[in-house]
């Protein structure tokens, strides 16, 4: 399911949101001028190569926005098909080279200089995740603001820790960007309109409203949020062939991958 999002004052340059409803996922291209950025591929790479290619914009960057734990990523695959030069976090850990580092204020390059991409870290969901702020209007928030939460703090990494990272990177973003920033999420539930014409989006204030609960400096509270909490299927052995520890065969990608998104903590919604 494909939705297109025009980002405001900028002629030319769009983002496009896939969303994978059966994972609860979305990953997005940028489309400018003559090339497209892809961030958050999935395992199914046939989709960003057609979409990129109807566009007229061949993919030359591709970004994770952090290692992720609930599905097998394209990101490696896909910019080694496509010639495409691949941007990971290393705080993230991966057991590979040949990647770009993406770190805070990393700016993706394009020619036509339409659109501006320049990197946020934002750490809790994992140490090394990375946020996207596309000409000061649009973010792609990866897994660390959902529109109704954020993205559990205990998959990687000692819970205390990440979830006071997260807790003071959402009080970073909600007082240092615009508040009509959008925020185009990793992940989404049920509570939106899936198969709408539009993309699953929602101003950076309407986010920071809904999420009271779930954003806390109190890892006690997080703790009590986490508890009853299933991780996501097989996550170890996910993060173990993201990271570059262990190899998938393309046949086995959706068995290993079965099972809901439970990458977030939902949120009190006022
Ligand atoms: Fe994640």
């Amino acid at each position: 399911m494909t939705s297109e999002f025009q980002i405001p004052n900028v002629s030319g340059g769009k983002v496009i949101q896939i969303r994978r409803l059966s994972k609860g996922c979305a990953s997005y291209i940028l489309c400018d001028r003559n090339e497209s950025v892809v961030v958050d591929p999935s395992s199914k790479m046939e989709e960003y190569v057609r979409v990129a290619g109807e566009e007229g914009s061949p993919i030359t960057h591709v970004i994770d926005t952090h290692k992720h734990a609930d599905h097998i990523s394209g990101a490696r695959k896909l910019a080694s098909i496509t010639g495409a030069q691949l941007h990971l976090s290393p705080e993230d850990g991966y057991y590979f080279e040949g990647y770009s580092p993406l770190v805070n204020a990393t700016s993706i390059g394009l020619e036509s200089n339409l659109m501006e991409i320049k990197a946020i870290h934002t750490p809790g969901h994992t140490r090394g995740s990375m946020s996207l702020l596309i000409n000061d209007r649009v973010l792609i928030s990866g897994d660390t603001l959902f529109l109704d939460g954020i993205g559990r703090p205990d998959l990687q990494g000692s819970l205390e820790e990440s979830a006071q990272q997260l807790y003071s990177t959402c009080q970073k973003l909600f007082d240092e960007l615009d508040s009509e920033t959008m925020v185009l999420p990793g992940h989404f539930g049920p509570n939106f309109d899936l198969m709408g014409i539009g993309p699953i989006t929602a101003p950076i204030s309407v986010v920071q409203a809904r999420i009271r609960k779930a954003n806390s400096s109190d890892p006690d509270v997080i703790r009590e949020l986490v508890c009853n909490l299933p991780k996501p299927g097989n996550y170890e052995v996910i993060l173990d062939i993201n990271s570059g520890r262990a190899s998938c065969d393309p046949s086995m990608c959706d068995i290993i991958e079965e099972g809901p998104n439970r990458c977030g903590l939902s949120a009190e919604v006022r």
